[in-house]
Formats: structure tokens, C-alpha cells, sequence
């Protein structure tokens, strides 16, 4: 495979790296996106290194990696550097293979402490982060960023820089600054400096929806490999077909059935789960599918449903019922679609991740 990179001595083959999602990318999610093939890195939501240094068995459980089916990583969040690399430490003794730290996050939850990508603004804190972290592990660092805190202070190449020197081995950059949130499209093209300065790989996020946005990210940034977050909640089969496209190779295309099935699949799984509360079931499905269907024509009055929907039988049915409505109208084409639409435009406020701009 050539298109491939390396976190020090671990293969990522393909380039490609499932984003982390919080409340979307459990352990469960990551291994249904691992069994559609394509993915060369999966990484954790993002886990409070606090909740950890105090051993909170529920912030635990987002660690786990096992069996997840290739390499992946944990993503931890905070801004002390002494407990970030004691939460470092204790995942590495507990199994994890990879530490990404967290510079990107820009809910205000996260950056009202100072952390995610708040972050940014403090490059000196930076530097005594990665260095704490680095020091207390043996296992590769990586670090996952924005372009900067607001469009006056786009210092990516300068954090960037900080954590080569500070021995991450790898940095995936958002291609939009935290005052932007989620609103504009991302400008692959700023990376391309933060690419031609650093010896490490560089993976470019933001976006990549479609195979063509993963041609035109790669060659604006030059970045080694791609990160996808919503692009896989449309398209679980979306790295795949990336894949195989710079592989020169055939191209998958799931069918209406095969998307149905991987649905299905996914309320199988939650139903059979004891560790989640059925009102914790629904919350992460309908938060699924409000990025599923994003951009999907006919999906209005589906997602209108499933909204008001109190169990996972009901939302079974109005799924299934959607797809056939699909299926009959020979719309099979439908999810290589973005279409704006403008009932679900005003569902969400401008910024939100799931809204088109
Ligand atoms: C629901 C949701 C949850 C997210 N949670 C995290 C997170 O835990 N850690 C993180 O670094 N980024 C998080 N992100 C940001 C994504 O990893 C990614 O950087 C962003 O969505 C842009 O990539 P995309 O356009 O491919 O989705 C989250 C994004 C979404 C939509």
C-alpha cells in the first residue's frame, strides 16, 4: 500500500484516521468503522485526564482500545501538564498504544477551563506539556490542533513546531480556527506551511466529506494522511473508497441495503448493551444520526421522527421505513449527495458541527 505513514515504529496503512468523536466514537462505533474497511487509526473521544488521575471507572471506559482491530490511540484532554502526564502514563500501564493530546476542542465546556483549544493561546504551556507528557511515556505522542485560537492568532506552525521539538510524533490539524468553530468550510491550503516545516507526519481534518475532498485536501496541504470525522458518519465506508482511489484499485459502493444493514447493525449492539442506560442508547443513536443524515434529501421529516422517538424499537421501524422509501425510488445514489437543505438549515444554529454552510 503506498498510501501509508508511520507513528514511529506503528504502521498506519492506509493514511487514514477515524477523527474522534465524543458520544460517537466508543469503543462499539470504532470497531463497526474498523469492519468497513479502510481505516488505519482509530482514536478515543476525548477523556478528561482529571476523571482519570482520579480513577473514575466511567471515564475509564472510554480508553478502551481492546480488540478495536489495528492501531489506535487514546485522546486525552486537560491543562495541568503534571496530571496530563499521569493520565498519560496510567493509560500507557493500562494497554494504550498511542497518546494524542487535545488542542482542538473548541466547546465552551472545554475552553472555559482553559483547555482544547484554548490551549493555542499559551504556546508556553504547550511546550510544558508536551514535555511532561512525552517524559512520562514510552509509547508516541501525537497532537491534534486547530490553525489557532481566532484569525489574529493563527499559530499553528509555532505549536506545531513546539511539539516536534518536544518529541510528538505525529500532528493532525483542523483546518479552521476556533472562532470559526464549525462555520465556513476548511482552508486546507493554511497546512501546507505546518507540512513544509516539520519532519513528522502531518494529517490534514476538516471537511473531507468525499473521495474528491480527500484528493483536493491532500494536495492543497500536502499532508501525509487524512483525518475524517463526519465524512465517516455519512460514509462508513468512506476511507475505504479513499483507499482504494489513490491505490488505483476498484472502488466499494455500499448499496441502500448494505447502509440499512450497518444500521441495523449499530441498534443490535445498543440493544444488547448492559452497561448503557436505554436513555444513554438513544441519546447516542439520534446523535448519530442527526450526522448521518446531515445533507440527505428526505431526511426532514425522518429526522423529525426520530427526535420524538423514545425507544430504540421506534427508531428501528422509522429507519427502516426511511430506506424504503429510498429504495423505492431508485435513490441509491442519494448519500454521495450534499444537498442544503433548508428546513434542516434552520434546525441548527450557525457553528454547529452538523449544519451546512
Ligand atoms: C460530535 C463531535 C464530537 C467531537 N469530539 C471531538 C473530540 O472528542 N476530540 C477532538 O479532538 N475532536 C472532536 N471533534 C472534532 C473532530 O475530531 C474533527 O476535528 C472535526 O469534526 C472536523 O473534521 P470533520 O469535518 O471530518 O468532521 C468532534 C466533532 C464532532 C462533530
Amino acid at each position: 500500500m503506498t498510501f501509508a505513514l508511520k507513528i514511529d515504529q506503528i504502521d498506519i496503512a492506509p493514511a487514514t484516521i477515524l477523527a474522534p468523536m465524543e458520544g460517537i466514537t466508543d469503543i462499539t462505533f470504532r470497531k463497526m468503522i474498523r469492519a468497513c474497511g479502510g481505516c488505519g487509526l482509530t482514536v478515543t473521544e476525548f477523556v478528561n485526564c482529571e476523571g482519570l488521575t482520579r480513577d473514575v471507572e466511567r471515564v475509564w471506559e472510554k480508553t478502551r482500545c481492546d480488540n478495536d482491530g489495528g492501531p489506535s490511540s487514546v485522546q486525552i484532554y486537560g491543562r495541568i501538564p503534571e496530571n496530563l502526564a499521569r493520565a498519560a502514563a496510567m493509560c500507557e500501564a493500562r494497554g494504550a498504544q498511542i497518546i494524542d493530546l487535545n488542542l482542538g476542542c473548541p466547546a465552551k465546556k472545554v475552553v472555559s477551563g482553559n483547555a482544547g483549544s484554548a490551549l493555542m493561546r499559551e504556546p508556553e504551556l504547550c511546550r510544558q506539556i508536551f514535555h511532561a507528557v512525552k517524559s512520562s511515556i514510552k509509547i508516541p505522542m501525537t497532537v491534534k490542533m486547530r490553525l489557532g485560537w481566532s484569525e489574529g492568532s493563527m499559530n499553528v506552525q509555532e505549536i506545531a513546531h513546539i511539539a516536534e521539538s518536544e518529541g510528538a510524533s505525529l500532528v493532525a490539524v483542523h483546518a479552521r480556527t476556533r472562532e470559526e468553530a464549525y462555520r465556513g468550510h476548511s482552508r486546507w491550503h493554511l497546512v501546507r506551511p505546518v507540512v513544509e516545516q516539520l519532519h513528522i507526519p502531518v494529517v490534514i481534518n476538516g471537511d473531507i466529506l468525499t473521495r474528491e475532498d480527500a484528493k483536493n485536501a491532500l494536495e492543497a496541504s500536502g499532508a501525509a494522511g487524512i483525518m475524517i470525522g463526519r465524512g465517516m458518519l455519512r460514509n462508513p465506508w468512506l476511507m475505504l473508497q479513499i483507499a482504494q482511489d489513490l491505490d488505483g484499485g476498484d472502488i466499494f459502493e455500499p448499496t441502500l441495503d448494505r447502509r440499512a444493514q450497518f444500521v441495523n447493525h449499530y441498534l443490535d449492539i445498543l440493544e444488547n448493551a448492559n452497561d448503557i442506560s436505554e436513555g444513554g442508547k438513544l441519546g447516542k443513536f439520534k446523535c448519530f444520526i442527526g450526522y448521518f443524515t446531515r445533507g440527505l434529501a428526505y431526511s426532514t421529516q425522518m429526522r423529525e421522527k426520530i427526535y420524538k422517538t423514545g425507544s430504540l424499537v421506534q427508531l428501528r421501524s422509522v429507519l427502516n421505513d426511511y430506506f424504503e422509501i429510498l429504495q423505492t425510488g431508485n435513490l441509491d445514489d442519494i448519500f454521495d449527495r450534499v444537498l442544503i437543505d433548508p428546513n434542516n438549515q434552520m434546525r441548527f444554529k450557525e457553528g454547529d458541527p452538523r449544519r451546512i454552510d
